[in-house]
């Protein structure tokens, strides 16, 4: 056709997809093609139920399916007409082996980078996109030329930044593009390539070009640095509760510095999603790899504190019901990792409901749009739950609310009639800070925040 060039995405997953989509909107005059060896999943693509929800994304892939963007499973055909490859495989962490439980397991990347070398007639830009361990470039492009003089494989890095609920703003307004390159003319000539594609839309000035093992470390330290920032501000919320200092007080008063800056420092229950904990255990393995212990030792930390506040969050709970919560019945409010998504990956709530079924709670969970994967991430776990999509009927007979996602929907509950509902004494114990503590404390709860003096009745 009269396309300028050809991209195709391998991985129909959650950075293709909405990536892709994104590029395709913006650029009409270049074919994006997805690909993915699920049948499942493109048909999905295809038709109108998206295999993921985000804002946005559904108008986007309407507007350009069948004009410039498409999803196949002929991965081999669309490898072999494409100018331009972007990997968005998934690189889940090694289950198996040296590594295990903290490594990235490589095998779908290499396996996709031999099945780009054993198809490809003609030079190609090759991107990596998931997140990748630093100089996953040198191994791509290892295997990529092995055996093969005639084709040029020039390799980028252009890892994605976007959080889930808003991956399409997160794509359209980026803070930055990064892009990573060799320096060399072939290297120098792929990054302009991809540089023209994302001058469709973003600014020059936030386009940002570094050598490629920059690029490639600098994914893995940015979601370190933010989740750096939670386990700061979670260890300060343990201080907080022994000293009557507020946590979102003292997060106010430092954020204002320009310096340390305000956002990313509300205390909670901890992080969850597909990310932080992943990346950290990635970087703390590269740090090892490398004899760089005490390096390793200080990122470990981040993932320490993130164990102990969930921890600690049970153990206040215990604490404040009397030292017992054997046979009550406690209603958990939000599973998913954070609000507006299903996503339930890593999720705080896996462990802190694990550690209530542990002390013999009974638990009805509710949460609008996770309990389909609440339901499998508790498969198995020994204890009683029930799934309940309305919070009123998850509230009866029951001695406590665990609030663990902070849903906009549960600000406007009837609180009144929630505490009617519930035994007595209630507890309320607020994971995210999220509910006004006053009125609650007013109706009668005892409320516990995090990072925040217990507000307790005595009559
Ligand atoms: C994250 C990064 O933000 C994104 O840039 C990267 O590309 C992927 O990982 P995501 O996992 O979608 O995105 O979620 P995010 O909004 O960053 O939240 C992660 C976790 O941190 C959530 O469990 C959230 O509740 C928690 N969090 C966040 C806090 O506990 N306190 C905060 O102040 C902010």
């Amino acid at each position: 056709g009269d396309f300028v060039k050809k991209i195709v995405c391998i991985g129909a997953g959650y950075v293709g997809g909405p990536t892709m989509a994104v590029i395709a909107h913006h650029c009409p005059d270049y074919k994006v093609t997805v690909v993915d060896i699920s049948q499942e999943k493109i048909a999905l693509w295809n038709s109108d139920q998206l295999p993921i929800y985000e804002p946005g994304l559904y108008e986007r892939v309407v507007q350009c399916r069948g004009r410039n963007l498409f999803f196949s499973t002929e991965v081999d055909k669309e490898i072999g007409e494409a100018d331009i490859i972007f990997v968005t495989v998934n690189t889940p962490t090694k289950t198996y082996g040296e590594g295990a439980g903290r490594a990235v397991d490589l095998q779908f990347i290499e396996q996709t980078a031999r099945r780009i070398k054993e198809i490809s007639r003609s030079d190609k830009i090759v991107v990596e996109k998931s997140t990748i361990p630093v100089r996953a470039a040198e191994t791509l492009r290892r295997i990529l030329h092995s055996g093969n003089n005639s084709i040029h494989f020039e390799i980028l890095s252009n890892p994605e930044f976007m959080a889930e609920g808003t991956a399409i703003r997160d794509m359209e307004e980026p803070d930055r593009i990064l892009i990573g390159s060799m320096d060399t003319p072939q290297g120098r000539q792929a990054r302009d390539e991809l540089t023209r594609i994302y001058g469709h839309w973003v600014p020059k000035e936030r386009v940002l070009t570094t050598n490629l093992w920059s690029s490639e470390l600098s994914k893995l330290v940015a979601n370190a640095f933010l989740a750096q920032r939670i386990s700061s501000i979670n260890s300060i919320s343990a201080l907080c509760e022994q000293t009557e200092a507020d946590v979102t007080q003292v997060g106010h008063a430092i954020g204002m510095d320009t310096r340390i800056g305000a956002k990313f420092l509300n205390a909670g229950i901890g992080f969850g999603g597909s990310c932080f904990r992943k990346d950290l255990l990635n970087l703390i393995y590269l740090c090892e790899h490398y004899g760089l212990h005490p390096v390793a030792e200080f990122w470990q930390k981040v993932v320490d504190i993130n164990d102990f506040q969930m921890q600690r969050f049970v153990q206040r709970m215990v604490n404040a019901m009397f030292n017992s919560i054997v046979g009550k019945k406690i209603a958990v409010f939000g599973f998913a990792f954070k609000p507006d998504t299903g996503d339930t990956r890593d999720a705080p709530a896996i462990h802190i409901c694990r550690a209530l079924l542990e002390e013999r709670a009974w638990l009805s969970i509710t949460d609008p749009h996770a309990l389909p994967n609440a339901k499998k991430d508790m498969e198995g776990i020994p204890g009683e739950i029930d799934y309940l999509e309305d919070p009123y009927q998850a509230v009866k007979g029951a001695h406590a609310i665990a609030l663990l996602t902070e849903w906009n929907q549960y600000r406007n509950l009837d609180y009144r009639k929630i505490h009617d509902l519930m035994e007595k004494p209630a507890f309320i114990f607020d994971g995210r800070n999220h509910l006004d503590h006053d009125a609650l404390f007013d109706i009668g709860f005892n409320v516990y925040g995090v990072g925040k003096p217990a507000r307790e009745h005595f009559e």
